[in-house]
């Protein structure tokens, strides 16, 4: 550990209890940033678990506060919490609730955070820069929160949004990680591999969640790790759904919903194209993509069983498929 990662690591929890008690116990903070997060339905015990925070409006709040503790100017630039002006450097997050984003151990690593409104023009979420203790590939939202649930149930649900994994504790569920929006890494899926082997990816119910699902399986299986997907009604997303379920029906709606890719895969082409061959070709061969990522052989074989099972197709056919495309990535 450098002196200098250090130094940015204490930085950086400095701002996160400053924004949390200002959330807490500033005017401004309780009338804006609180009851945001009460009309979202967080209680008291949430933002304290996740230590949710407030930024205020003001030009350079933070850099003022932790310049008079003696925080130096130099570690406030770099992770990102300042940003400099040669005559009034100033604050990165104003007017916005904040959600610190921690490693596997709990350090803060970096923030995002959130306008109060849902004006479509704005960027909703403004996060850290990367910094060299920040790495937004790397991270995953909830780790430190998730990781003892997640290797006591052995199993990973794997969310896109902050909101989605605060909800999801909120329900108890505990073992939920976000990949924070940005499509999903080898690094993040490695960092849930130290804890479990088997990933549920819940994303959003709309067109690029289901994207994302889709890249993501490939990405899992290749890890040599087991992925299924839940996918949700259309325009809702874990927290959205969360919210307005019982937690008896959340467990059973994630555990009905929840299918191995070959299944997930099969379901997109009942929705897409039921009696249309080429659609259906090109869907096989798409499974028979995903199933060649997979290092082991046996877990290759028994998948292609079941595309050819559900697909209603030869078996043959797909392992003759299979094996020019491993051969080609030799
Ligand atoms: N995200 C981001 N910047 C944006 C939009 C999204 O960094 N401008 C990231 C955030 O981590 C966000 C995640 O992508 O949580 C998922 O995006 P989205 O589904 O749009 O947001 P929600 O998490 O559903 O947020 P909310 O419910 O507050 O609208
Ligand atoms: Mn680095
Ligand atoms: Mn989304
Ligand atoms: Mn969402
Ligand atoms: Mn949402």
């Amino acid at each position: 550990m450098t002196d200098v990662r250090e130094s940015m690591y204490l930085v950086s929890e400095f701002a996160k209890d400053y924004f949390n008690s200002t959330l807490l116990n500033s005017e401004e903070g309780k009338a804006i940033g609180l009851s945001y997060f009460k009309e979202r339905g967080f209680t008291n015990e949430t933002i304290k678990k996740f230590s949710l925070g407030y930024s205020p409006e003001t030009w350079d709040a933070l850099t003022k506060e932790a310049l008079g503790k003696g925080y130096k100017l130099e570690f406030l630039e770099s992770t990102g919490l300042t940003i400099a002006r040669e005559d009034r450097p100033f604050d990165r997050f104003k007017g916005r609730v904040m959600f610190p984003i921690e490693s596997m151990s709990g350090r803060v690593l970096g923030f995002g955070g959130r306008i109060l409104t849902n004006d479509k023009k704005a960027a909703k979420y403004l996060n850290s820069p990367e910094s060299d203790i920040y790495h937004k590939s790397k991270v995953l939202y909830g780790i430190f929160q998730a990781k003892q649930s997640i290797a006591k149930l052995n199993n990973c649900y794997l969310v896109e949004g902050y909101t989605d994994v605060i909800q999801f504790n909120q329900a108890g569920i505990e073992n939920v990680v976000a990949s924070s929006g940005t499509a999903l890494t080898p690094d993040q899926i490695r960092l849930i591999n130290r804890l479990t082997r088997n990933i549920t990816v819940l994303f959003d119910g709309d067109a690029a969640g289901l994207r994302a699902s889709v890249r993501g399986i490939d990405l899992i299986l290749e890890e040599g790790m087991n992925v299924r997907v839940c996918a949700f009604p259309d325009g809702e997303d874990p927290d959205s759904f969360a919210r307005k379920t019982s937690y008896e029906d959340l467990v059973a709606y994630l555990e009905e919903n929840s299918k191995d890719f070959i299944q997930f895969k099969a379901s997109l082409l009942m929705k897409e194209a039921k009696n249309d061959p080429i659609k259906k070709a090109d869907l096989i061969r798409d499974m028979v993509v995903s199933i060649s990522k997979i290092p082991d052989r046996i877990q290759r074989e028994i998948y292609t069983q079941e595309c050819a099972r559900i697909m209603d197709i030869s078996e043959q056919v797909l392992v003759s498929t299979l094996a020019q495309l491993i051969q080609k990535d030799l």
